[in-house]
Order: C-alpha cells, then sequence, then structure tokens
C-alpha cells in the first residue's frame, strides 16, 4: 500500500481578459490568475482499508471513491473522481488511504475556471502526498486531460494559466508564453449569478462557424488581431488602451452569440458608471464581465454593476 504524508495544495481561478471562444479555434488569448478566489485540497493519511475518501464541507458531502472513478451522474463525484483517476493512473499507483478535504470559493460554471482549479489542488495535493510531488509541466496536461471529459473540446488555456499561475498569452497547441505587464491595472469581475455550462456555448458557436466559415472565421480572426494589439498594450503600459479593446472584443461576442441581456446590461451599466471598457469573460452567456477601471472610480462602477444585477463584484489588480 502507498504511504501517505499530509499535504496541501491550492489553485487560483482566472480571468480570460481577450480572445475566448475564438481560441478554440486556433487564435491567441490572453489570461490571467485571478487570486482572489481559490481551491484549497488538504490531504490527511487514513487507517488501512479506508480508501480514498473526499470530504468537502462547502457542498455537505463525503464521498467515497471508486477504483475507476468514471462517470457517476453526481457532478460532485466526476469533477473530483476524475483528477484523482488521471493521476493515480499517471502515477502507477491504486487508490491510497486517505481523506481529501475540498474548500472552495470559486463560483461554479461562472468562467472563473472553477473544474480546472478543483482539479489542480486535487492532483497537487494528491501526489504530493504519495511522495511523488508534480512539476507544473507534469500537472499541465493531466489537468487538461480532466478539462477535457467535462468540457469537450477546451483549448487548454483555463488548465494552463491556472496550473502556472502567471499570465498567459495562450495558443492553442504552441508553448506556453507567459508575459510581463509594464503598468498594473484595476479589473472588476462582476457575477451574472447565472450559471453557464462552458461546452454548451463552445458547442453553439463550432455549429455557427460551420454554417458560415467564412464570416465566422473573420470574426475570429479580428479577435485574434485585437488579442495581439491588447498584448502590446499590456506589455508597453498603455493601460487606456485595453477598455476600447475589451468593448470591441465584448462586440464580436455578442457576434458569436454567447453574450445575454444580463451579461450586456452589466457592461453598458460600467461603461456609463465610468469604466474604460467592459467584457464578458469566458463561456459566456451567464458567468462573469469584467470591467477596466480607474482605481478611483472603482467603488462607483462597483455600485452601478450591482444595481445592473451583479450578484458579486470582485476588484482584483493584474500585475
Ligand atoms: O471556462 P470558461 O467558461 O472560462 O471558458 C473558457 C474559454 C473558452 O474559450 C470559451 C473555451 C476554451 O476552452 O478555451
Amino acid at each position: 500500500m502507498t504511504a501517505v504524508q499530509p499535504a496541501t495544495a491550492t489553485a487560483p481561478g482566472k480571468i480570460i481578459l481577450f480572445g475566448e471562444h475564438a481560441v478554440v479555434h486556433g487564435q491567441p488569448a490572453i489570461a490571467v490568475p485571478l487570486a482572489a478566489v481559490q481551491v484549497t485540497a488538504s490531504v490527511e493519511p487514513g487507517p488501512p482499508g479506508h480508501g480514498t475518501i473526499v470530504y468537502a464541507p462547502d457542498a455537505g458531502k463525503t464521498l467515497t471513491l471508486r477504483e475507476d472513478a468514471g462517470t457517476s451522474g453526481d457532478p460532485l463525484y466526476d469533477a473530483v473522481g476524475y483528477p484523482i483517476e488521471v493521476t493515480r493512473r499517471a502515477l502507477g499507483i491504486s487508490l491510497p488511504d486517505m481523506t481529501i478535504t475540498l474548500r472552495s470559493t470559486i463560483p461554479i460554471a461562472s468562467g472563473l475556471g472553477s473544474g480546472a482549479a478543483l482539479a489542480t489542488a486535487i492532483s497537487r495535493a494528491f501526489a504530493e502526498a504519495v511522495g511523488h510531488p508534480l512539476s507544473n509541466d507534469a500537472l499541465n496536461p493531466l489537468v487538461y486531460e480532466v478539462e477535457k471529459r467535462h468540457h469537450g473540446t477546451p483549448s487548454g488555456i483555463d488548465n494552463t494559466v491556472i496550473v502556472y499561475e502567471q499570465p498567459v498569452f495562450f495558443v492553442r497547441g504552441a508553448p506556453i508564453e507567459t508575459f510581463a505587464i509594464a503598468r498594473p491595472f484595476t479589473l472588476l469581475v462582476a457575477d451574472s449569478g447565472q450559471p453557464s455550462p462552458t461546452h454548451i456555448t463552445v458547442g453553439d458557436v463550432r455549429a455557427l462557424y460551420e454554417a458560415n466559415p467564412a464570416r465566422v472565421g473573420l470574426v475570429f480572426a479580428t479577435i485574434g488581431s485585437l488579442v495581439n494589439t491588447a498584448r502590446q498594450a499590456i506589455e508597453s503600459g498603455t493601460i487606456e488602451i485595453l477598455g476600447t479593446l475589451m468593448d470591441k472584443n465584448h462586440a464580436l461576442l455578442r457576434h458569436l452569440t454567447v453574450s445575454s441581456d444580463a451579461l450586456d446590461d452589466m457592461c453598458i451599466a460600467a461603461k456609463r458608471a465610468g469604466a474604460w471598457g467592459a467584457k464578458l469573460s469566458g463561456g459566456g452567456r451567464g458567468g462573469n464581465i469584467i470591467a477596466l477601471v480607474a482605481p478611483e472610480r472603482s467603488a462607483a462602477v462597483s455600485e452601478a454593476l450591482r444595481a445592473a444585477g451583479a450578484v458579486s463584484v470582485i476588484e482584483t489588480t493584474v500585475q
């Protein structure tokens, strides 16, 4: 039986600044970690015969894992069981005697990377507890494997930014590129409170593309060139330009049918209250928008976002 040591790992949420959806089709995207929310996984050894038990106090659930996690139909079981199965297989061990306690402050299905963060924290803590700590390069493909099970055809951006905990300029299949942020900037992340599973919007955008590859392909390419301009602006510290680029990216996401009235209303409210720009972030049709603000406008924009229906607003500095 595998010896188990106590171990704890955390993983942050993430926000996509530019390029969601087009990134699935080969265009670049920019994402940053969101440290204000995170998942923590803590492993404690259990007595012989205890099995692998997952305790999720926030969900009020205790689960006993099977050797082959498979798909159970219980979302929590699938979300925690599969990362453990993938990690255990990669390490060539069977299920050890342990209790894994999970805590998360990342809202589910809202575009903040809750699934990838959960898988990252679990795999990291599990591997460390059994004496085989994983490097980021080793962990990233495991979390991508989990993302594929849950999201169909993910680009890999979520797992990459969350595993490496650094801003990334991401192109599907290309080596990971991080980049420098010349001047910190402030974002508000406003949650519509409407969960929206990413695989549905990704599937709808694919269908749209297949029905009209020329027109939709042009939208993807326009988003891609905007992402390149945004990277230059971030690297040179010309932050004010980013607001205009966010507005343009949001308009293009509307063309891709992944916005919603609630998301549009929040973007409009943020701009009226003085934000430099605003856009949906992530899969869309629900989840979050992000608004770029001068720090002194943050409180006013935050209030306007709540008045427009945001159930929570997180302020974060990208640096
Ligand atoms: O997981 P979300 O909802 O933040 O969306 C991920 C971004 C998409 O581009 C829509 C999908 C992907 O796999 O890149």
